[in-house]
């Protein structure tokens, strides 16, 4: 515990300092496009960047359906609409989706939310695969260049050629496979310059961070530092209620908890399982 306590106190410490840290003062609040923002350099950083074809059927197999419409992506619409005005109260930009244990559904949720944020024309996202133990985005969107945010966040990689554009206003980077030692990474003092440099550049609105779960590594606690705030995903039947209590109380002792998705639940009324507790 004291190791993660040390990290948390490491990572807040970098952050602060970080040129161009994303400490909330004085930056735009959430959705708040500024005219430097819309600035011909952002906007030219967002078009040359490589766009993302997505493939329906593939997104309806792996269960992202916030464009197909009907009553699965009214769900995701109305928590995309609930995690919007808490992060625009607060002034929050960063957002990190964990679990307990693997498998609730983070990166299923992480997706939904992004793409369902970039229906918002006047908002950018830019999602992050910060799960480096088990990557899985590239798998569940098709996506065959080999990305490694990773080496993007280690210094040795630009972010330009490991990321995809998704229409005017999402950005997706992802991993190509597991990277060998994610706790030095999560942990290390280059990768709050980078996530301040990546910010600089596309002054995204939102950043969405698809974390491991936290009760099997110490990456997501030692990472905590970096964000703003945190949702916690559950799975029903599979997670707990000793376990959400648990998570919880310790996600809210580091950062802001945005609340808790309970997810894969088969009685809900809305179609796709999904309960937001805000
Ligand atoms: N609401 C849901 N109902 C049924 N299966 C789901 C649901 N959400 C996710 N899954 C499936 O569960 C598996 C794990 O989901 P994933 O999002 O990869 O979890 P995590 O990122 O937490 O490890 C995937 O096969 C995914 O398609
Ligand atoms: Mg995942």
């Amino acid at each position: 515990m004291e190791k993660i306590q040390n990290a948390i106190a490491k990572a807040r410490a970098e952050r602060d300092t970080a040129p161009g840290s994303s400490v909330n003062v004085g930056r735009p609040s959430v959705g708040a496009s500024t005219d430097a923002a819309n600035s011909s350099q952002v906007l030219e950083a967002w078009d040359s960047l490589p766009e993302l074809k997505v493939d329906n059927r593939r997104m309806e197999k792996n269960r992202i359906v916030s464009f197909s419409g009907g009553k699965a992506a009214s769900s995701i619409d109305m928590m995309r609409t609930r995690i919007l005005q808490q992060m625009r109260v607060n002034n929050w930009r960063r957002l990190a989706i964990t679990s307990g244990t693997a498998d609730c559904g983070k990166s299923t949720i992480s997706l939904n939310l992004a793409f369902s944020l970039s229906q918002q024309s006047d908002f950018r996202t830019i999602l992050m695969e910060m799960d480096l133990r088990r990557p899985s985005l590239a798998k569940t969107l098709g996506i065959k260049e080999g990305h490694n945010l990773a080496a993007v966040l280690n210094g040795s990689a630009r972010f330009e050629d490991n990321a995809l554009r998704y229409g005017k206003n999402l950005i997706i980077s992802t991993n190509k496979g597991a990277w060998k030692n994610p706790a030095e990474l999560l942990q290390g003092a280059q990768l709050p310059k980078a996530l301040a440099e990546i910010e600089a550049t596309y002054e995204p609105d939102m950043v969405i961070m698809d974390m491991p779960p936290m009760l099997v590594s110490e990456d997501v606690m030692a990472f905590l530092g970096q964000v703003d705030c945190v949702l916690l995903v559950a799975a029903a039947e599979a997670t707990t209620i000793k376990q959400v209590d648990m998570c919880e109380r310790e996600l809210a002792a580091q950062t802001n908890v945005m609340g808790v998705v309970l997810n894969k639940c088969r009685y809900m009324e809305a179609e796709y399982g999904y309960g937001y507790y805000g």
